[in-house]
């Protein structure tokens, strides 16, 4: 039984309005699974890598030196940062062995953001290198919210002398599947134990870091309040009993922990149906142990802070961009995928100022998370108008022969913009595009 542990990354700056941090990325040689060593890629040694936090409008300076064997870059993701500084390698050259990038840029937008690299993604993050990054609102929290949790959820294929599997372990049908490791990880250890006040509330903000693989999660005895998502916060709480996080994607939630002085209730991985081989013959998991602590103390009802509700954008006069998720079979047998029939360089046209209205057509029997760079966007519904709350995303899950409609308003950040499946096997694989966003 491990206590939750999450890295919190120092400050070299006294400024209060800049976090300055140092990070490397390296190989550390770690104990994820009990008795065996594996060299994890981790930034800063951790895994995950180091919790960055910062207010909104504070600047961000990261010196980044690499220490792993291969080119790499970081990408923060969700954060609506200039073009040079999104770590896509179109924006970018990759930061070679031993050589260094500053990052610096200011982080606008409350919310729960991640980093993570954007070369060899697949392979690159598979390995450990992904970290939380949370935005907070001028405002400090109202402490009845209660002690936030961050989890960062993961998972890692380490084999039976401790190595990492290869990122193209499996060939051309786990690349079309999405490679999931087999061991699950919450803030890089397996089914680690959270105490928690019996009765007090906890905001547990939650990023899904694996590289394909999807959480369905349930709390054994509890259900979620969902208080936001990617951006910003809700105004009215969001009750579920699952919650779902594709790849990429984040969630903010309260939980009300209760039951019995010493019980343990158990957040689950449930099988979630994403396509053929997804969902039969898999069973749940526990990825951690909640320990209820005390006698149950009673809190005011939940309320949340007023929040300035998110403007929905107008689709009128919108462009239209219509794009399919596809995949492709050579005359050699090997496995293209690709944006409307075209792996990396479907190119999309755009205007700074510019709304767009984007229909995504999926057309494989497997879910796509799709992710935006740079920009954020709203998720239309059936009728064509914003859906309910209204919310600003960066990766929504497309199902499996089905479609997403969404709009998007760039503001005045020209640049190639990355679009691309978060399934990172299918990034690679070349389901991305980019956006050409013209002055
Ligand atoms: Cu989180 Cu281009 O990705
Ligand atoms: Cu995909």
């Amino acid at each position: 039984m491990s206590e939750l542990p999450l890295a919190v990354a120092e400050d070299e700056n006294p400024d209060p309005d800049v976090l300055e941090v140092t990070l490397h990325a390296r190989v550390e040689n770690m104990e994820v699974v009990a008795g065996k060593t594996t060299p994890v890629w981790t930034y800063g040694g951790t895994l995950p890598g180091p919790l960055l936090r910062l207010t909104a409008g504070d600047r961000l300076v990261v010196h980044f030196v690499n220490d792993l064997p291969e080119a790499t870059t970081i990408h923060w993701h969700g954060i609506r940062l200039p073009v040079e500084m999104d770590g896509s390698p179109h924006s970018q050259a990759p930061v070679e062995p031993g050589e260094t990038f500053t990052y610096d840029f200011v982080a606008p937008d409350p919310g729960t953001y991640w980093y993570h690299p954007h070369v060899h993604d697949a392979a690159q993050l598979g390995f450990g290198l992904y970290g939380a990054l949370i935005v907070d609102p001028p405002a400090p929290p109202p402490a009845e919210l209660g002690d936030e949790v961050v989890l960062v959820l993961s998972d890692i294929a380490v084999r039976d002398d401790g190595s990492l599997a290869p990122g193209d372990e499996g060939g051309d049908l786990a690349t079309l599947f999405g490679r999931e490791g087999g061991v699950l990880l919450v803030n890089g250890v397996v089914q680690p134990t959270l105490h928690a006040r019996n009765g007090k509330r906890q905001r547990w903000r939650i990023v899904n870091a694996a590289k394909s693989r999807y959480f369905l999660l349930g709390l054994t005895g509890h259900s979620f309040q969902r208080i936001g998502g990617q951006t910003g916060m809700y105004g009215d709480a969001v009750p579920s009993d699952e919650l779902l996080l594709a790849p990429g994607e984040r969630a903010d939630v309260v939980v009300e922990p209760r039951g019995a002085d010493g019980a343990t209730e158990q957040l689950m991985w449930l099988p979630f149906d994403r396509g053929y081989g997804s969902f039969e013959f898999r069973d749940p998991i526990p990825i951690l142990d909640m320990e209820i602590v005390g006698d149950a103390i009673e809190e005011a009802p939940l309320a949340l802070p007023a929040v300035a509700p998110i403007e929905p954008l107008d689709p009128n006069g919108a462009e239209d961009v219509h794009i399919r998720l596809t995949k492709e079979t050579d005359a050699e047998g090997a496995l293209h995928m690709g944006v409307n029939g075209v792996a990396f360089d479907t190119a999309i046209p755009a205007q700074v100022g510019q709304t767009q209205r984007w229909q995504i057509d999926n057309e494989m029997e497997w879910d796509h998370p799709f992710h935006l760079h740079g920009f954020f966007f709203q998720r239309l519904d059936d009728d064509g108008r914003p859906s309910e709350p209204v919310e600003w995303l960066d990766t929504v899950n497309v199902p499996k022969e089905g479609s997403v409609e969404m709009l998007v308003r760039y503001d005045n950040r020209p640049g190639p913009w990355m679009f691309h499946c978060h399934i990172l096997d299918h990034a690679d694989a070349g389901m991305m595009g980019m956006i050409d966003l013209m002055p």
